[in-house]
Formats: structure tokens, sequence, C-alpha cells
């Protein structure tokens, strides 16, 4: 699975919108891959891993999530990195109450899937700083929030810390149908890759596949033309000048 590199102002942010623009075909191509690989309906709580920090984790799933719900889909994102919670910035709201007011208070579901601008997707903040993660992902709590959030919804999107440097992924593989392990281009090593990934299948994750993100032609060993994304964008302007009649004859 490829994620195409995003124009400079808009690198790192939600980019997928109803318009369709180019710079978020990847992402639509992601959110395809995921719809085939769930074509029996069983893969539907996914956790997004990567071997260190920065891979583009957190953009990845919250433009995946909008992709899916602009084809219908339910999709709630819960954000599980406790040390480093972004998904919130992503959508533009608070942290407000999420993950740590419902295990320690008596918040309901109701009270901390946040509705966001993007239609059918809705959002689980970290909440107020959570210290123990272990004490949240072993409670019963936590897993009865999980099946009850897969009831409620299509997708249950797990933003997760990375596997080299936190251990919470042991924990959250055992409540998801599958991982999702992203790759940044020119700085994930071979060998970082292959010890998170032995990692995560010796607890038991289903790796599903890992998205390629960051992509940098200047940064590669090998030339790839980029005559595809090229033909990618006169096919898209086509299509828009189509719609507002302004083809070229
Ligand atoms: N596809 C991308 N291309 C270039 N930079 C990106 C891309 N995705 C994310 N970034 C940038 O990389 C940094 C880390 O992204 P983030 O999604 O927060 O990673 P993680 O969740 O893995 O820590 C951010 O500064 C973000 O703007
Ligand atoms: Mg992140």
């Amino acid at each position: 699975m490829f994620k195409k590199r995003s124009s400079t102002a808009e690198i790192g942010k939600i980019v997928v919108d109803s318009t369709y623009k180019t710079g978020s075909e990847g992402y639509d191509r992601l959110r395809d891959n995921i719809l085939f690989l769930n074509a029996d309906g069983d893969k539907k709580v996914i956790q997004v891993e990567s071997s260190v920090a920065s891979e583009g984790k957190t953009t990845t799933i919250c433009n995946l999530a909008v992709s899916l719900g602009l084809i219908g889909k339910k999709v709630v994102v819960v954000d599980l990195d406790f040390r480093r919670p972004k998904v919130h910035r992503q959508f533009g709201i608070t942290k407000g109450e999420g993950i740590a007011e419902y295990i320690l208070e008596t918040k309901s579901i109701e009270d901390i899937a946040k509705p966001t601008k993007y239609e059918n997707v809705a959002v689980v903040t970290s909440g107020a700083e959570i210290h123990n993660s272990s004490f949240v992902f072993i409670s019963e709590k936590f897993k009865a929030l999980i099946s009850a959030l897969k009831e409620k919804y299509d997708y249950v999107l797990l933003d997760c810390p990375p596997v080299l440097l936190v251990s919470d992924y042991i924990h959250i593989a055992k409540l998801s149908d599958g991982v999702l392990f992203i790759v940044a281009h020119a700085k994930t090593t071979r060998g970082q890759v292959n010890e998170a990934v032995k990692e995560l299948k010796k607890n038991g994750a289903n790796v599903l596949g890992a998205v390629f993100t960051m992509y940098d032609s200047k940064k590669s060993k090998y030339y790839r033309s980029s005559n595809y994304n090229t033909k990618a964008s006169r096919y898209y302007k086509k299509e828009n000048e189509e719609a507002t009649g302004e083809a070229d004859n």
C-alpha cells in the first residue's frame, strides 16, 4: 500500500475531502485496500503502528478515517498514544473528556465519542494525562469500550505509540483485528522494521500490510518516474473541468 506525498502546505494534515483533489489519492487507495482486506467484515478494529516516532501514523489514520467516512462508513478514531496524543489537533477539537475520564470516572461512550466536522467520523481523545498506560489497557473497562465501539461503528481505528519505544502494542494487539504498519521513507531502517514486525507477530498481532509514507524521490537511491502522478493530476483536473463545463474540446 502506498501513500503519496502531499503538497508542502498540507503535509501532515487532513487532505482528504469530498472534492477528491490531487494529493489525497494515496489515502483513497489505502481505504480501498482496507475495504478489500475486510471483505468478510471481520477486520473492524485496526491498530496503526510503526517502529519509531514521527513516521506518519496519526496523519495516515486521520486521513484514512475521513476517506472511509466519505463513502458512508461509520468510523471512530481512538487516540491511544497517551504520551504524544495528536488526533484531536488533526480534527481541530480540544482533548476534553476521553479515555482517562471513561476509565476513571463514569463517562459513557456517548460522552467521549465526539463528532467531527467530517461526515461519519467521530473521535475518542486520550483525555486527561495518563501516566500508567498498562493500567488502562488491561482493565475490563477498556476491553468493554473497544467491544462497544465495534458494535457501533464500521471501523474502529486505533492510533498507537511506536512499537520499539513503548510496549502498549502487546495489550492493544489482543483487542485489535489487524495492524496497519507505517514505514517512513528514508527514515525507518530495515532493522527497525524487522524488529518491530517480529515483536508484533510474537504477540499475536495480525499484520495486514504496510503503508509507505513521506516518499521523497530526491532521497531515493532509485529513480522513480513521476509519470503516474502527473497523469493522475491531469485525469482529476479533466473530471473537475467537465463537471463545471470547462473541459477543452
Ligand atoms: N506523508 C507525509 N509526508 C511528509 N511529512 C509527513 C507525512 N505525514 C506526516 N508527516 C509529518 O511528519 C511528522 C510526524 O507525523 P505524525 O503523523 O504525527 O507521525 P506519528 O503519529 O507517527 O508520530 C509531522 O510533522 C507531520 O507533519
Ligand atoms: Mg502520532
